[in-house]
């Protein structure tokens, strides 16, 4: 069986063992000159799999380092990058219509200085495939590629001037989707099916695996049996593994584009791409959080963790420190490789980072048994979950299992420093369910942050009796700005963000909603937040509230929920609201730069403030109804019965998880 040795390694795995000979091109990032892989693959693994390897550290041995500053490869890429930004933002914003600024001279002025022009992030929540779906409709209406997205009253072109994407849980599926794919455009991916490719086709759960014949596998046996053998292989090279690899590779087979998954490919590898080195797209940032065994996480204490193509760590002040990615995996103590002779490549795989991320997710493979999958996976998975599972015991089936590279560490600070392993979970578990830590650190200086929530907040009995379930309220903010307020932020600022109550007696909740608006109404001048562009899932022209855990999807469906996050990007072609929506975006995406250059506010963008900003309002009162319906009726996409359903399968994964976390 070819394509098994291919999966996983396996056989691989034994002859690498064996002679044990140093390859300082793969150390290096460059593949075996025998496999025919050209240089700056993504398959950095390859022919391991999802093994990782030990071999000799290279020259340059790899260390942690503080998190006091930028690494200096994120320093050498803003470079190429806020450069290649700045024709792009040239082209947005002179066709935004900012009437009063000459926007292409203010950019002609200031483009030697890239510190001065607007520095943009966007941000991801989480929420199952319906935030990954809901993020890719607005990551499509940014997008240049898009046909049509650069006509009046389109923003195509925001993605191309960002600086900083992140993702996190659903929405690390989507950002690291794109990462591993060559970011590919959305619009290629959803119309790229029928020929083999199982590359974003949901309508085969990932209990089902994708279709026999598919690039990806040749029947579901195989699917199964090399998910296993893959972890099994991990497991017998010597590291923990837990239901959380299962899960990542299970996850692959939608997200990456190649064999099996693609289980050789790495987050770190993604760095090596000619197209990421030439700046031509953001930098990624993936979210997950440090939870040790039997702890439960609160925002204000949890460390959170960031993972980049260079890197993994935390800025917090807790660990406050990062390990280079590629090698991680490695025993480090205080900073330093154990031995010099055994530095692990390969451990970094793009699974094993987005299955982190969405960790949350995995517990749905102990519901096998229950679901409408075959025996098979049954057979093949069933004895090894258990095992996994007795590992950790039953609360802590959501974690994954990282080697603590922060191992002797920041002793007095790091709440990890004594354990070998360093245990991560799904990010949206402290409540912060949009992945804004990376994007509030001050050495990024960004300016304007597009949040957009996919969050499932609201249920039948809240805001009020009979409200309309799955629908975001805007308690993922209100955690991040109350985590801002505890010692735990060391210098992060974030804007003032009022509590769900008012979110939805104001309608915060259902419309785009600006929030820091005013930079002078910040005690400390010299650490101002970027001003949050938040963008609340909301019915459109479909009703895109599906369940977190609805596991499968149609293509009607899939492109329905795709269109209405477009919809809600461009706020229907910007046909919605009483001041051009384009002009407005433009408007946020400059205040911070106006500030900083002393440049006069356009009365255009005054009129757009006063209609998009929180304005420090608290309607504490009463909670209002929250049952929303479409916004631009007209459109209205029909899915015969697709909405808000919730199969049998999604109710007993709901009634597992719902101790845990309600609001993801
Ligand atoms: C540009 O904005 C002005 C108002 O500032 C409006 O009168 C004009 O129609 C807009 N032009 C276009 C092409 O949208
Ligand atoms: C770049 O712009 C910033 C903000 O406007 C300003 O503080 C700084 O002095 C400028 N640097 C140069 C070299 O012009
Ligand atoms: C783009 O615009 C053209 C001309 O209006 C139209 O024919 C075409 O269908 C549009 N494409 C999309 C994807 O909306
Ligand atoms: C990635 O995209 C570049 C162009 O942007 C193309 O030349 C290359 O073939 C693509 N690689 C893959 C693996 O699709
Ligand atoms: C997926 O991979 C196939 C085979 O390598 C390739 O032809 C296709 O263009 C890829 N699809 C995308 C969206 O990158
Ligand atoms: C986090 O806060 C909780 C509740 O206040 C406390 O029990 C826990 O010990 C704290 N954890 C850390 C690491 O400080
Ligand atoms: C942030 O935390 C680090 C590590 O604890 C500390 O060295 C640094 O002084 C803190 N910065 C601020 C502004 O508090
Ligand atoms: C790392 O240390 C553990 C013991 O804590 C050991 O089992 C493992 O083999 C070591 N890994 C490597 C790659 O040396
Ligand atoms: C951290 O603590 C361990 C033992 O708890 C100690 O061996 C190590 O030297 C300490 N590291 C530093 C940098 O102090
Ligand atoms: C918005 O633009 C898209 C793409 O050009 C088009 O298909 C759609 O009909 C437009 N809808 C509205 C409400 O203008
Ligand atoms: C301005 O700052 C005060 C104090 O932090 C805060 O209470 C208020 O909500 C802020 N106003 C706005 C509009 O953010
Ligand atoms: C897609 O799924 C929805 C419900 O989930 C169903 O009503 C619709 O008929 C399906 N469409 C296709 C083409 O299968």
């Amino acid at each position: 069986m070819k394509h098994q040795t291919l999966l996983s390694g396996a056989a691989v795995l034994g002859s690498a063992s064996a002679s044990p000979a140093y390859h300082p091109s793969v150390q290096d990032g460059i593949a075996f000159a025998a496999s025919g892989l050209v240089e700056r693959a993504l398959p950095a693994n390859a022919p391991h799999g999802y093994v990782p390897q030990t071999n000799p550290c290279p020259s340059n041995t790899p260390s942690i380092r503080n998190a006091t500053d930028l690494s200096s490869q994120e320093k050498d890429w803003l470079e190429v990058r806020r450069n290649a930004t700045v024709q792009p933002m040239r082209d947005l914003l002179g066709r935004m219509n900012i009437t009063g600024l000459d926007t292409n001279r203010y950019i002609d002025d200031n483009q030697n200085n890239a510190s001065a022009l607007p520095n943009i992030g966007i941000a991801f929540s989480g929420g199952g495939y319906r935030a990954m779906l809901n993020g890719a409709g607005h990551v499509q209406a940014w997008d240049s590629r898009t046909e049509n997205s650069t006509n009046s009253g389109q923003l195509g072109g925001l993605l191309q001037s960002s600086t900083y994407i992140a993702g996190l849980s659903g929405g690390s599926w989507l950002v690291g989707s794109l990462y591993t794919n060559n970011f590919s455009s959305v619009s290629d991916i959803l119309s790229y099916s029928g020929d083999g490719s199982s590359l974003w086709q949901f309508e085969n759960s990932i209990f089902e695996g994708p279709d026999s014949g598919s690039i990806q596998i040749l029947d579901s046996v195989d699917y199964y049996s090399s998910i296993r053998d893959s972890v099994e292989n991990k497991q017998d090279a010597g590291f923990d593994t837990t239901l959380t690899d299962y899960w990542g590779r299970a996850l692959s087979y939608q997200l990456i584009n190649a064999t099996g998954g693609g289980p050789e490919y790495t987050f770190s590898s993604i760095a090596r791409q000619q197209w990421f080195q030439d700046g031509e797209a953001p930098l990624p940032l993936i979210v997950a959080d440090g939870r040790a065994p039997g702890e439960l996480l609160i925002a204000s204490n949890t460390t959170v963790y960031t993972f980049n193509p260079w890197e993994m760590g935390s800025h917090d002040p807790t660990v406050f420190g990062f390990a280079p990615l590629q090698y991680v995996g490695t025993n480090f103590s205080a900073g330093s490789p154990i031995d010099n002779d055994r530095c692990v490549t390969g451990f970094d795989s793009a699974s094993f980072v987005m299955g982190t991320s969405s960790s949350l997710f995995n517990q749905g493979l102990l519901l096998v048994n229950n679901s409408e999958t075959s025996g098979a996976f049954q057979d093949a998975l069933q004895s090894v979950l258990e095992s996994a599972l007795s590992a950790v015991g039953e609360a802590d089936n959501d974690i994954a299992d990282w080697v603590n590279p922060f191992y002797h560490y920041n002793n007095d600070t790091n709440p990890n420093a004594e354990s070998r392993q360093l245990t991560l979970v799904d990010g949206g578990e402290d409540l912060q369910n949009i992945p804004l830590n990376p994007l509030i650190q001050p050495e990024r200086a960004i300016d304007v942050i597009f949040a957009i929530d996919s969050s499932a907040d609201t249920n039948e009995t809240w805001p009020t009796a009979d409200s309309g379930s799955g629908w975001p309220n805007g308690a993922s903010l209100e955690a991040t700005y109350r985590r801002s307020l505890n010692p735990i932020q060391n210098d992060t600022a974030f804007p003032s963000i009022p509590s769900v109550t008012t979110f939805a007696n104001l309608g915060l909740n259902s419309r785009p909603t600006f929030f820091g608006c005013d930079s002078s109404n910040f005690t400390n001048a010299s650490n101002i937040p970027p001003l949050i562009v938040y963008l609340p899932n909301a019915p459109y022209v479909y009703n895109s509230n599906v369940s977190t855990f609805d596991p499968a999807y149609n293509v009607t469906e899939r492109d329905a929920i795709v269109l209405n996050g477009y919809y809600s990007a461009t706020q229907a072609n910007g046909t919605l609201g009483d001041n051009s929506w384009p002009t407005c975006v433009g408007c946020a995406i400059l205040s911070r730069s106006l500030d900083r250059t002393g440049t006069e506010v356009p009365e255009v963008c005054s009129q757009c403030f006063q209609e998009y900003c929180w304005d420090g309002t608290i309607a504490q009162g009463p909670l209002s109804d929250y049952d929303p319906t479409y916004k631009v009726p007209d459109e209205e996409v029909s899915v015969t019965g697709g909405a808000g359903r919730l199969g049998a399968y999604g109710a007993v994964v709901v009634g597992l998880v719902v101790g845990i976390v309600n609001l993801i």
